[in-house]
């Protein structure tokens, strides 16, 4: 058996499920780089001093409380439900998702009071005993690690407090959201003693960049001076846009950088206003 090293910064990313991917993803485009070996419970980082640890999703928020590993990148909803008191370095923008309490389709929207005393199934139980205690309903929880929809269908259970990200899993069972606890994305977590280290602080910053690298595209486009306040309504920029002067009198040309979501209707406004020239370019990285 051998031990990690001590003095490598551990890492705990998702060994599966539907965070391994963009975590993994995430690590490497930061130069975090590292093989990753068919069943292997951890890697080295061949770029920085680092071992990467791989550990169920739901398991990493208690083993960085209790400093088994360092940092982690795991659900906030996995957090509050293991009560792990961690510090959230950088939300990753990724994995949105929302803890909703479900029921068969005939149940009424907004209205809890049918669960009273009645059973419910989650993988959430700490979650869900709170949200009903605060609204002073009893329910039972029944606790599940995973597929807690078929307990319905079991009647097992009157209702379930799951996850639900696109909708699929309840629509398929004939289950709807009578209420939402909460809306979660995932992060980069740390043990609250080390989040100033250098590089706690390198990882973060690394992973800022490659983050909104992915969110935004760079808008290059030119415009006449009579329409620049128009341009600057429509591309305010990440912070603000970069000015230069054409050769052209009162022509300006605009480097700015825009969000990807809404990239084809900002081109439609700003052509609208007579800007010529519109150039949209990947960014690779940046720092900001
Ligand atoms: C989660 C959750 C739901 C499903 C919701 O399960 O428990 O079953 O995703 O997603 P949807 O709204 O997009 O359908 P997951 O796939 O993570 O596996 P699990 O059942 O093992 O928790």
């Amino acid at each position: 058996m051998m031990n990690l090293p001590e003095k490598k910064l551990k890492i705990a990313l998702p060994n599966k499920g539907r965070l391994r991917q963009p975590a993994v993803g995430l690590m490497q485009k930061a130069g975090y780089r590292f093989r990753l070996r068919d069943r292997a419970l951890y890697a080295s980082c061949t770029t920085a001093d680092i071992i990467f640890v791989f550990l169920r999703a739901d398991d990493i928020p208690v083993l960085v409380d209790s400093g088994a590993v360092d940092m982690g990148i795991t659900g906030q909803d996995l957090v509050l439900e293991r009560g792990a008191e961690i510090k959230e370095v950088l939300n990753l923008g990724f994995g949105n998702c929302r803890l909703c309490v479900a029921a068969h389709e005939n149940f009424k929207e907004g209205d809890l009071t049918p669960f009273k005393n009645k059973n419910i199934a989650t993988s959430f139980p700490h979650i869900t005993r709170k949200f009903f205690a605060d609204k002073g309903i009893d329910v039972k929880c029944i606790e599940m690690n995973g597929s807690v929809e078929i307990m319905i269908s079991l009647d097992m259970a009157d209702a379930i407090v799951d996850i639900v990200e696109t909708g699929d899993s309840l629509k398929a069972n004939h289950l709807k959201v009578i209420d939402t606890i909460g809306s979660y994305q995932t992060v980069l977590i740390s043990r609250p003693q080390i989040v100033n280290a250098p590089l706690v602080q390198q990882i973060k910053r690394r992973l800022q960049g490659i983050l909104i690298a992915q969110r935004y595209s760079l808008l290059e486009y030119n415009i006449s001076g009579d329409r620049l306040k128009e341009a600057e309504q429509i591309t305010p920029g990440y912070e603000s846009p970069t000015l230069s002067r054409l050769e052209e009198e009162n022509w300006y040309a605009v480097k700015v950088m825009v969000e990807k979501k809404n990239m084809v209707s900002v081109l439609d406004r700003l052509e609208k206003i007579g800007a010529t020239a519109i150039i949209e370019t990947e960014i690779k990285n940046c720092r900001l």
